[in-house]
């Protein structure tokens, strides 16, 4: 008999880890919340390398249990352990303690969506949509929301810079379309004292975008517009960079394409757009983070799904916009840089 199968199923049976994967892909993202929940990270950071004892002391939690969990913990490779001593790693000192230079600890409980849709993802399936979708409350899904992302996403803003140079424009007007606490808006003012924007999100929203513009000193410069970005009043050839951070896959291809071409109106000629989301490879098989980024939109919004770098660029020429790359500030934080042309330039 020929041998079938890659490798031959019929002599090599294959693996059964990628099926464990998926199981405990469940225990793996509760034990860090949990962690998160009960301030481990914050504790160890306080109390340096710790042994269980000394730990469930300061968090007043029962020793075995609090074993299990750190144990469960440093199998994730987010604690050091030697011996009976826990300790951060570096990933946890940059990521998981709350005032980390990278800190994640206010994204990892909000970032799945609301987590009783992916109890119900089979059904979502079969209805083609959520039972409970966050737009039936968006202010309740993305205040935290936006809260948990703005130290990443303010971080990718601000080492754009490196490719977009907008900290050397002369007097640059921004436009931030579903701002969140406006990461984008706030690292051009930063580095442009001459710069100036119109921040706009659903009005929920934009009063924490208001107290956090305001605790980066930078109030004077910002107008606040509140309104759904796909009807607010944006004034034609306005601005000189657009920014559409985060908000596309939450849209469904008509909506995402409706924003790319309020974009191109309201840009200047030669101004530029910026849109960052995850993107799939065409074959959407290539970036399994965009590609699960994609069933989390369709597990929790009635019309979102992460699209690809085909759809998006070809959105884009369609919309106008002529020099097109794809540039990546920090790691997996891609962004589209859209040019829209002058009179001249056009063909
Ligand atoms: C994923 S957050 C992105 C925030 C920010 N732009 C960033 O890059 O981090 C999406 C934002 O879009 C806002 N949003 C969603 N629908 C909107 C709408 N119809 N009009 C205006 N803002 C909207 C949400 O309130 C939220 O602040």
């Amino acid at each position: 008999m020929a041998h079938v199968g890659r490798p031959w199923t019929d002599y090599k049976p294959p693996a059964s880890a990628p099926v464990w994967a998926a199981i405990e892909g469940l225990g793996r993202y509760y034990i860090l919340v949990a962690a998160l929940e009960l301030d481990l990270f914050d504790s160890i950071q306080k109390l340096g390398p710790s042994t269980v004892e000394q730990l469930s002391d300061e968090l007043s939690l029962p020793t075995a249990h609090l074993r299990s969990l750190l144990d469960s913990v440093v199998a994730l490779e987010l604690l050091e352990q030697v011996r009976d001593v826990y300790d951060l790693n570096d990933a946890a000192k940059r990521y998981l303690v709350s005032d980390g230079p990278a800190t994640m600890a206010g994204l990892v409980p909000v970032a799945p969506g609301p987590h009783e849709n992916w109890t119900r993802l089979a059904d979502t399936v079969r209805r083609g949509r959520p039972a409970t979708p966050i737009e039936d409350d968006a202010a309740a899904f993305y205040l935290p929301l936006v809260e948990g992302t703005f130290t990443t996403m303010h971080r990718c803003a601000t080492r754009a810079d490196l490719k977009l140079r907008y900290s050397a424009m002369s007097r640059p007007r921004v436009l931030d379309l579903g701002a969140g606490l406006a990461p984008w808006a706030v690292a051009v003012l930063e580095q442009n004292e001459h710069a100036t924007a119109v921040i706009n999100d659903i009005p929920e929203v934009l009063v924490k975008a208001r107290e956090k513009v305001a605790s980066f000193g930078l109030t004077d410069r910002v107008e606040f517009r509140a309104g759904d970005f796909h009807k607010v009043h944006v004034e034609d050839e306005g601005y000189d960079l657009v920014v559409l951070g985060h908000v596309c896959r939450a849209e469904g291809a008509q909506g995402a394409e409706n924003l790319i071409r309020r974009s191109y109106a309201a840009l200047v000629p030669g101004g530029r757009l910026v849109l960052s989301d995850y993107f799939p490879d065409s074959e959407r098989k290539l970036n399994p983070h965009a590609v699960l980024m994609g069933a989390t939109m369709m597990a929790s919004t009635t019309r979102g799904f992460t699209f690809t770098h085909e759809e998006f660029s070809n959105w884009l020429s369609a919309a106008g916009f002529q020099t097109i790359r794809l540039i990546e500030p920090i790691g997996f934080q891609q962004c589209f840089v859209a040019v829209k042309p002058s009179p001249k330039e056009m063909n």
